[in-house]
């Protein structure tokens, strides 16, 4: 029987969908206006260079709250993160509406939450891990389907959500490829609690990348974003820029030839992430012909930059 429970009663808001966590592009400016909206929005805490920042950033976020609009931190729970555990406490000790936890277990995090009172939502791609996370205690999962932006999984939107709705007990967020209302009617409609939307919301006002980022949005569409392994060997998708064309989107011999010593690999991979976010930082913030820009196929239904209010409206109109 699958769960009836709605995003909507999950976090006490109205609207059946959140604000996704964006790495360099969330802010805390995007979540407030969604809250002013009656809906949520999440940062990734990796958006603040340290704990002291990321408290600041919840504190302003806990004075803007409205009795409709929530707001959650996104943290990644594996070993490149090295910052984790510190972005877990405060998290705790300030207090959020929700965490959405990505690329490794949940585990302590779903211990630590609870004890807080704070939910989580965990991003899952398959079965088993939705079966771990629900497990272990999750309140509800981020289904990240095949036409999400950044990390994606490999089912369609439909497949995803009826198997992960039919298979286990949690609510089930769709994230990927909603870039109308439509859209986000149909993955409603396969059963899905709510929804997590990343890529519409890049080119908004709010959103403090470079203008040359948002204009990328606007004009490049489905049929020019690309997978690349260069970011962090973890598929990532991209808008195939002229930089991206020439510098390739698979490793090169010598990467993975290093990557199957099993002495170097943890190092390789390493220093493979920092080298490839320090690339997306570059080209997020500043003007640079590097141009590696993350965003999905749903940049398709972006016309213009936005302010988030209006963007929101697209989705409830
Ligand atoms: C620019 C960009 C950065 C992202 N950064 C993160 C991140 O830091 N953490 C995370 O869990 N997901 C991240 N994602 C994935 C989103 O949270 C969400 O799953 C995805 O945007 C949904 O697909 P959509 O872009 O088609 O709406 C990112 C997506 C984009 C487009």
């Amino acid at each position: 029987m699958p769960n009836p429970i709605k995003l909507q009663e999950i976090l006490g808001i109205d609207l059946p969908f959140l604000i996704a966590p964006m790495f360099l592009v969330s802010n805390t400016d995007m979540v407030i206006e969604a809250m002013k909206k009656g809906g949520a929005g999440c940062i990734p805490a990796l958006n603040y260079r340290c704990v002291l920042e990321l408290k600041k950033a919840i504190q302003e976020l806990k004075k803007h709250k409205t009795p409709n609009g929530a707001f959650g931190i996104n943290i990644i729970v594996n070993p490149s993160n090295l910052r984790y555990r510190e972005q877990l406490k405060v998290c705790c000790e300030e207090g959020v509406d929700f965490i959405i936890t990505s690329l490794g277990s949940p585990r302590e995090v779903i211990v630590k939450a609870r004890r807080a009172k704070i939910k989580v939502f965990c991003d899952v791609v398959h079965l088993d891990h939705a079966l771990k996370a629900e497990k272990l205690g999750a309140d509800a999962l981020i289904a990240v389907n095949n036409k999400a932006g950044g990390h994606r999984g490999d089912l369609d939107p439909k497949t995803l959500i009826e198997e992960l709705v039919n298979r286990t007990n949690l609510p089930v967020i769709s994230a990927g490829g909603i870039g109308t209302k439509e859209d986000l009617d149909l993955v409603l409609s396969y059963g899905a609690a709510g929804a997590s939307i990343g890529s519409p919301f890049i080119a908004s006002v709010e959103s403090k990348v470079s203008e040359a980022y948002k204009q990328a949005c606007v004009s490049y569409g489905a049929e020019d974003i690309v997978m690349t392994k260069k970011i962090s060997g973890t598929p990532c998708t991209v808008i195939n820029t002229p930089y991206v064309q020439k510098v390739g989107v698979e490793e090169s011999w010598i990467e993975k030839k290093l990557h199957q010593n099993k002495y170097l690999k943890k190092w390789i991979k390493l220093l493979r992430y920092l080298k490839g976010t320090q690339d997306v930082k570059s080209s997020a913030k500043k003007v640079t012909y590097k141009n590696v820009w993350v965003a999905g196929p749903s940049i398709a239904h972006t016309q213009r930059i936005e302010p988030v209010a209006k963007i929101i409206d697209r989705f409830i109109a």
